[in-house]
């Protein structure tokens, strides 16, 4: 006798034509035995579905404020006005958190509660032009910069509310909608990462590509900096992933020489949560055509 994979199911033989007869349906609460297992801290792990009534999502990442990119924002944001998008999402990286960084970061820059002050006036410029649109903000590898720097640094105060990343940011009273602790996002049926959820590291090929291998399943993530598509065949139905540009600083000195590029994309969904992935680099002044 075999267990199913639903629990309670148990099978037992093959019959003809490979069908599985159900011999028994038992009742796992009535026979199981108790254990004293030690106390477990495992922890419940649910993807985040953005409301279903979005229809045309604009998605944008990788800004690295304050090494933001003044005119790759400012064409993306002019795009999501023509194309009136009824719901964003920032997919990461939004801020680049650089004094939190373990690479030695150079005292001489920016520092954190600078890059708090650029944030709120970035997101009080995102809702002059994109008014009532509500604003999902999901953290990526550099805003998890911050949790990491308070557990080495300052773990008396993790447990303290206030302290907690988006508090420090003030997303609440901005109503931002913060997605954390690497949640999937499903915006209808497409599931969207950063990327460093999945162990994205640089590629040289192909970013979507390099998605795909990981999940096997089509989807969208951001972080490489690099729009790129991956479509892989399959006798039931083609596997798309997709992967968006950045709208960062070209050549920061981590990076000098790169293959990024800018770039946004948009979502459209219908009822049944089906969708269409408008995914585009931006090249200055030329963003109209999609
Ligand atoms: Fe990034
Ligand atoms: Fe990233």
């Amino acid at each position: 006798m075999q267990q199913s994979k639903k629990p309670g199911i148990w099978y037992e033989g093959i019959e003809e034509g490979l069908e599985i007869k159900i011999v028994k349906k038992l009742k796992l609460k009535n026979i199981m035995k108790k254990f004293n297992w030690p106390k477990s801290y495992e922890e419940p792990f649910a993807a985040y579905n953005l409301p279903n009534w979005i229809k045309n999502l604009g998605v944008m990442s990788d800004t690295h404020i304050p090494y933001h990119s003044m005119w790759a924002l400012t064409e993306a944001i002019n795009y999501f006005i023509v194309k009136k998008i009824d719901a964003l999402l920032l997919n990461g990286d939004i801020l680049d958190c650089y004094m939190l960084s373990k690479f030695n970061p150079d005292p001489t820059k920016r520092h954190f509660d600078q890059e708090v002050i650029a944030f709120q006036e970035f997101i009080a410029v995102l809702k002059e032009a994109l008014p009532g649109i509500p604003i999902y903000y999901k953290l990526g590898n550099h805003e998890e910069r911050y949790n990491k720097i308070m557990i080495l640094r300052s773990p008396e105060f993790l447990a303290i509310k206030h302290f907690d990343f988006e508090n420090v940011l003030g997303c609440n009273d901005m109503e931002i909608n913060v997605i954390k602790d690497q949640r999937r996002v499903y915006a209808g049926k497409l599931p969207i990462y950063h990327g460093h959820e999945v162990n994205l590291k640089s590629v040289s090929v192909n970013p979507a590509r390099s998605l795909f291998l990981k999940i096997h399943a089509s989807a969208l993530c951001s972080h490489l900096h690099r729009t790129s598509q991956h479509t892989e065949p399959s006798i039931k139905e083609d596997v798309v992933c997709y992967s968006t540009g950045h709208l960062g600083e070209e050549h920061p000195l981590y990076a000098r020489e790169n293959k990024w590029n800018h770039g946004i994309a948009r979502i459209r969904l219908n009822e049944d949560g089906d969708y269409k992935v408008i995914n585009f680099g931006l090249t200055e002044n030329k963003l109209f055509i999609v």
